[in-house]
């Protein structure tokens, strides 16, 4: 008998034999717990077990592999990553320690923390200094040291456990915010750049509500969808992800010393690097209304803060007063309370959507949440409900963290404990709206009384008149809601047709005459859209702005699709098969075919190119957008300046035709300004956009 394998268990020997049905039930187990950690780890940012005992599952398993060549299959966890040692990304211990900040929850608290530091000040010999405070936004995002080596960047790492990080270079190279290289001839030998990688609320509102409508689980909060995104080992993933950064100070240096942290946010901005705003205080007084005044303006921001970061700004003074355990003496953070709070799921509503899914509404015992009073929540779909395991009557944590409407994030682990609980959710059998008979499709259930669902109706109007799509003015849900009721609109191409009622609205509450004729002004100018944004708006299942343009692009008109067979649609870019299946089936429908005619009679754009880069009204015009626009994110910002023919970049420089500012705007707008390049707001954009 051939000796045992020592690394191998006492039962498990012969490379030659077969393999022992114990070996193989091992090896299957190894491969399900450490494909359960990578999910944790990957798309959680939520690790179960440390490093080390991850290390040691994909060990053993490796070694099993390496025993029984036969077991290894392309699939394994030890066959999916290169580089790394451990099957993830290289680790690498930080020039300087990456710490973190103690908290004060009060301004009791931060005079006291001004009273430690005066006083270790004196212990160092520095007695009564007149002190300085820089106060910034505490950012929740994920800390990150770039580092600079002769002006290039030579390495990104995450903060990790302060001491070591993760490198994950290329992920950040994907990345418009951060510079690649820093914009002068002789740079510093060595540069090391800390700050936040972030998610923006509108970035975070539109990717989950992406992921909402495939059915796939949607993301807690901004942060976990960064921290998600950033540690993707496939880059193009990164790449897709809409991530920013701050930055908001300085690590190792060498070739260049700043006097002060303002001195050295001030450089980071003129390089390039996104600097939030920050004030130079010299009174506590006055920091604790700058901490007052982030929290004041922490709802109306574009992305999330948990509180105010308050430091000692002169680096000398800083350095003097020294670091306890983990934490430098002189900073402190501000905290806000979370935007969290637990209340009672009273009950789950159902309602259509535009196409025809039902999606769940939570019903709240109303609660507040960080000044806000929260009674409605979005459940966001099916999928997400099971998988949260929510139901009626639960105790359950409520965020308005990055979203629009608040979110239910699960029950509390009590609640999800309890004995007593409420059946699993399960979608009504009758549509709420219109009472047909769901239908099931995949994960989703959904009316299937398309164009007859006063709920689906009113929803399509919806889409149809929105900014992205038609950007009819004047015609919003209240007034949707109305001509439904009044039996005015049935088709989409009624709109059309209101023009013929002027006199008949004109008589109605609330209908001026100023008011119904830049409606009908609207709508008429509407008909002027191009044929991909008609294409958009009368919401073919699937089909969003970019696959709008790609089918236009492709098919030149309505007609040319509607005659296509499923594979040549399946052949434009963006576009697989069963979208395609959709599209063709849906352009069959007798009631499509009709609408299509109406909206042609009424002279709308049913043919016509989408504008590539080389055409359109913003052809050869390079923008860059700033801060946060009032209604658009700036995904569809940028999808409607490149529709134009316009290309959107992310650092300001003299090439820079345009620079599209919104709300929190700052280093760039700033740049803009001083190199006297256009500045506009979104009404501003749109105008251009029209031409
Ligand atoms: S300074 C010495 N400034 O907060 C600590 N940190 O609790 C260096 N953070 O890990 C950090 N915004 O991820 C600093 N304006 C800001 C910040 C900030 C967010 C995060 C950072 C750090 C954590 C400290």
């Amino acid at each position: 008998m051939a000796p045992a394998n020592p690394k191998s268990p006492p039962h498990l020997t012969d490379t030659t034999d077969p393999i022992p049905p114990e070996l193989a039930a091992r090896v299957e187990e190894l491969r399900e717990q450490l494909a359960h950690h990578n999910k944790l780890y990957y798309e959680h940012d939520d690790p179960a077990i440390t490093d080390a005992q991850y290390d040691a599952l994909l060990n053993e398993l490796r070694e099993y592999e390496a025993d029984h060549p036969e077991l290894a299959t392309p699939s394994s966890p030890t066959q999916k990553v290169g580089g790394a040692p451990a099957g993830r990304f290289p680790q690498v211990e930080h020039l300087q320690p990456m710490l973190s900040l103690a908290n004060a929850r009060n301004d009791e608290e931060l005079r006291a923390w001004e009273l430690r530091v005066r006083n270790r000040l004196a212990a160092e010999g520095i007695t009564d200094p007149s002190l300085e405070f820089v106060v910034e936004g505490k950012i929740d995002g994920l800390a990150m040291s770039l580092v600079y080596e002769g002006g290039e960047l030579a390495r990104a790492v995450t903060r990790g456990n302060g001491v070591i990080g993760e490198e994950v270079t290329p992920n950040v190279l994907t990345m418009s915010d951060v510079p690649t290289a820093l914009p002068v001839r002789k740079p510093p030998k060595l540069f090391e750049v800390r700050g936040e990688v972030y998610i923006r609320r509108a970035d975070f509102h539109a990717l989950n509500e992406q992921r909402a409508e495939e059915g796939i689980a949607t993301y807690a909060n901004p942060r976990n969808l960064a921290a998600g995104s950033i540690r993707q080992l496939d880059v193009e993933l990164t790449r897709s992800r809409p991530l920013s950064f701050w930055a908001y100070s300085l690590g190792v240096t060498d070739g260049i010393e700043f006097e002060t942290h303002s001195d050295q946010l001030a450089q980071l901005r003129d390089w390039g690097f996104p600097v939030n705003d920050f004030v130079v205080l010299d009174d506590v007084d006055q920091v604790v209304d700058a901490c007052n005044s982030w929290e004041e303006r922490r709802d109306a921001l574009d992305y999330e803060i948990d509180g105010a970061v308050i430091k000692l700004n002169d680096n000398e003074l800083m350095r003097r007063a020294g670091v306890a355990g983990r934490e430098p003496r002189g900073a402190i953070a501000w905290k806000f309370p979370p935007m969290e709070a637990k209340t009672t799921l009273l009950e789950i509503q159902w309602n259509v959507g535009r196409t025809g899914r039902l999606v769940p509404l939570a019903v709240l015992e109303p609660v507040n949440v960080t000044g806000v009073t929260v009674q409605h929540a979005t459940l966001h779909n099916e999928v997400d409900l099971l998988a949260k395991d929510i139901r009626e009557g639960d105790e359950v944590i409520v965020t308005r963290a990055g979203d629009v409407i608040p979110r239910v994030v699960g029950p509390t682990p009590e609640a999800a404990k309890r004995k007593q609980r409420a059946a699993p959710p399960a979608p009504p059998a009758a549509c709420p709206s219109c009472s047909t008979p769901t239908e099931k499709d995949g994960d989703w259930t959904f009316c299937p009384n398309r164009r007859g669902c006063p709920g689906q109706r009113f929803q399509h109007f919806k889409h149809f008149v929105h900014r992205g799509a038609m950007d009819i003015d004047g015609l919003g849900e209240k007034q949707v809601q109305q001509f439904l009721d009044w039996g005015w609109f049935e088709s989409l191409a009624d709109i059309y047709t209101l023009a013929d009622r002027r006199e008949e609205l004109l008589e109605q509450p609330g209908y001026k005459e100023t008011s119904v004729d830049n409606l009908l002004g609207s709508i008429e100018a509407s008909k002027q859209q191009p044929f991909w944004r008609v294409l958009f708006a009368i919401g073919l299942p699937g089909i969003g702005g970019v696959n709008a343009r790609n089918l236009a692009a492709r098919f030149g008109s309505i007609d040319a699709l509607a005659k296509a067979t499923t594979e040549e649609i399946a052949e434009t870019s963006g576009i697989g098969p069963i979208l395609a299946e959709n599209i063709a089936e849906q352009l069959a429908q007798p009631e499509e075919f009709e609408l299509i005619e109406r909206l042609r009679e009424s002279g709308l754009q049913l043919a016509g190119e989408a504008p590539g880069s080389s055409e359109g009204p913003l052809k050869d015009k390079t923008f860059v957008l700033t801060g946060s626009l009032p209604t658009m994110t700036r995904d569809q910002a940028r999808e409607l300046i490149e529709g134009a023919g316009g290309r959107v970049t992310s650092s300001v420089s003299k090439k820079t035709d345009y620079v599209v500012a919104g709300a929190e705007a700052g280093s760039k707008l700033e740049k803009a300004e001083r190199l006297e390049i256009a500045v506009l707001d979104e009404d501003q954009l749109t105008d251009l956009l029209a031409g």
